[in-house]
């Protein structure tokens, strides 16, 4: 079906917009993926010391995961799961940075509120509260990436269970150095230096 096609490609362009990079690069913080974990998204960010570029990044790779699930819904209704992996996918693996993009976490948000707001309630929730206990982002981040699936699959989504189950398993591929860090007890915390 064209429809999935359509819906993918706009998702992963979408995705595809590094606004970590290009908002830190204007801002005159420099390149970003040359300072703390080497990634481009808002947690990463707020490591240069501007919290206002960093929540403006968190702000719009949500938006983007957001728009290209709402916008899917609207031009080809029962594509949104398609658009939804396809956001993340383009979030994680930019062509214009030669697929080497963020982790989705931030991006996965948005997708979440787009698939149905219970989920994005659910993966706020979770995001908010487990960063506010134990201030590591990544783990913070991964906890809601699942719980997120667990939540649709619980109240009904079925069908937006699996695109996020496979969200899922690619986010936590992508904190594997994050895994490592933690079981070594050397990820640092948001909020303090190190
Ligand atoms: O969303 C990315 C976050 O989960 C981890 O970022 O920079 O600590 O690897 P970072």
């Amino acid at each position: 079906e064209t429809a999935y096609v359509f819906a993918a490609i706009a998702g992963y362009l979408l995705g595809s917009i590094p606004f970590g990079l290009l908002l830190a690069r204007a801002a005159g913080l420099g390149d970003v993926r040359k300072i703390g974990s080497g990634n481009i998204g808002a947690t990463n960010v707020l490591r240069t010391g501007n919290k206002g570029v960093a929540a403006a990044t968190l702000l719009l790779d949500l938006a983007k995961g957001l728009g290209a699930v709402l916008l899917a819904k609207a031009l080809w209704p029962g594509t949104e799961g398609v658009a939804a992996v396809a956001a993340v996918l383009g979030h994680c693996f930019p062509v214009w940075l030669g697929f080497k993009g963020g982790k989705g976490v931030a991006t996965n948000a948005g997708v979440c509120f787009g698939l149905a707001w219970p989920i994005g309630l659910a993966y706020a929730l979770v995001w908010i509260g487990m960063l506010a206990v134990l201030r590591v982002s990544s783990l913070a981040g991964m906890t809601a990436v699942v719980a997120a699936a667990i939540v649709a699959a619980v109240l009904g989504y079925g069908e937006y269970a699996v695109p996020l189950a496979v969200i899922a398993v690619i986010v936590i591929w992508l904190h594997r150095e994050n895994i490592g860090r933690i079981r070594r007890g050397e990820e640092p915390r948001v909020g303090r230096a190190r």
